[in-house]
C-alpha cells in the first residue's frame, strides 16, 4: 500500500509511522529523518536544511522534490511505503502526483492526523527521542515503561530536537497549518483521505489506522 502520513508538527505522525511500519513492513519515509540525518553528516543537503529547519521554516520544494523522487526509486519501495512529513505543500504534492505517474504508481491512502493547535506546544517541548534506536517519547504523556531506559532497546540517553524549542515550535505550527488546507483538499477530492482525532490516545489512534488500512486494501 502507497501510503502518507499528515498532520501537524507534533500530531502524532513518528509515533504512528513506528506502528505502522512495523505492523504492515513498508518502509517509513520521513523527509524530516532524512534532513536531520543529512544535518548529521554534514552533507550539502544538511548545510542547505539546516538553515530553513533551525528557524521551523519548510526546506525549498525543489529540494525536497529530488530526495523524495530518489528515495521512491528505491526497489524497497516496490511492495508499498509509508511517506511522514511530505507532501507538506501543494506544489509537493503535484509533484509526488508527477513522480508516481512516472513510475505508474499512485498513492492509495492518506492517513489525516487531526489535532487541536493548541495541544502541539506541550507535546513537542515534552518530546525525548532515544539516542540509540529514535523511538519516539513524552516526558508526561508517553514515557517508556521503566524510567529512564528505552522499551524498544534498553538505551538510557535520550535528546531532544534543537527545533522543539518554544519559538521554534510556534512558527512550524504557523507555517504548516497554512500549508496543509489545501493538501487536505487536494487528497479528499481524489478520495483517498482518511481523517483520525490525534487527541485520543497513541494506542486507539493507531486502532484506527488499521481500519483505514483494512478499508483501503
Ligand atoms: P518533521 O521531522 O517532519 O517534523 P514535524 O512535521 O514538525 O513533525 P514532528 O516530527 O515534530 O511531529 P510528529 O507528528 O512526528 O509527532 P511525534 O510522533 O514525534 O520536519 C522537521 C522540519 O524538517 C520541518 O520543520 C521542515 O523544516 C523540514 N521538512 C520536513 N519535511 C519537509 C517537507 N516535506 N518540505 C519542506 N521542509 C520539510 O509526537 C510528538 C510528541 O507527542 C511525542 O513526544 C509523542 O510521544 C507525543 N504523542 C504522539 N501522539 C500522542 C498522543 N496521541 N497523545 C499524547 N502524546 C502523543
Ligand atoms: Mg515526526
Amino acid at each position: 500500500m502507497n501510503t502518507i502520513i499528515m498532520g501537524l508538527p507534533g500530531a502524532g505522525k513518528g509515533t504512528q509511522a513506528e506502528q505502522i511500519v512495523a505492523t504492515y513492513h513498508i518502509p517509513h519515509i520521513s523527509t524530516g529523518d532524512m534532513f536531520r540525518a543529512a544535518m548529521k553528516n554534514k552533507t550539502d543537503l544538511g548545510l542547505k536544511a539546516k538553515e530553513y529547519m533551525d528557524n521551523g521554516e519548510l526546506v525549498p520544494d525543489e529540494v525536497t522534490n529530488g530526495i523524495v523522487k530518489d528515495r521512491l526509486a528505491q526497489p524497497d519501495t516496490k511492495n508499498g511505503f509509508l511517506l511522514d512529513g511530505y507532501p507538506r505543500t501543494l506544489n509537493q504534492a503535484k509533484a509526488l502526483e508527477e513522480t508516481m505517474k512516472e513510475f505508474g504508481r499512485s498513492i492509495d491512502l492518506v492517513i489525516n492526523i487531526d489535532v487541536d493547535p493548541a495541544i502541539l506546544m506541550d507535546r513537542l517541548t515534552g518530546r525525548i527521542i532515544c539516542s540509540k534506536c529514535g523511538a519516539t517519547y513524552h516526558k508526561l504523556f508517553n514515557p517508556p515503561k521503566e524510567k529512564g531506559v528505552c522499551d524498544r532497546c534498553g538505551s538510557t540517553e535520550f535528546y531532544q530536537r534543537d527545533d522543539d524549542k518554544p519559538e521554534t515550535v510556534k512558527n512550524r505550527i504557523e507555517v504548516n497549518t497554512t500549508q496543509s488546507a489545501p493538501i487536505i483538499e487536494f487528497y479528499k477530492n481524489k478520495g483517498v483521505l482518511k481523517t483520525v482525532n490525534g487527541a485520543e490516545d497513541i494506542d486507539k489512534v493507531f486502532g484506527k489506522i488499521q481500519d483505514f488500512f483494512e478499508e483501503t486494501k
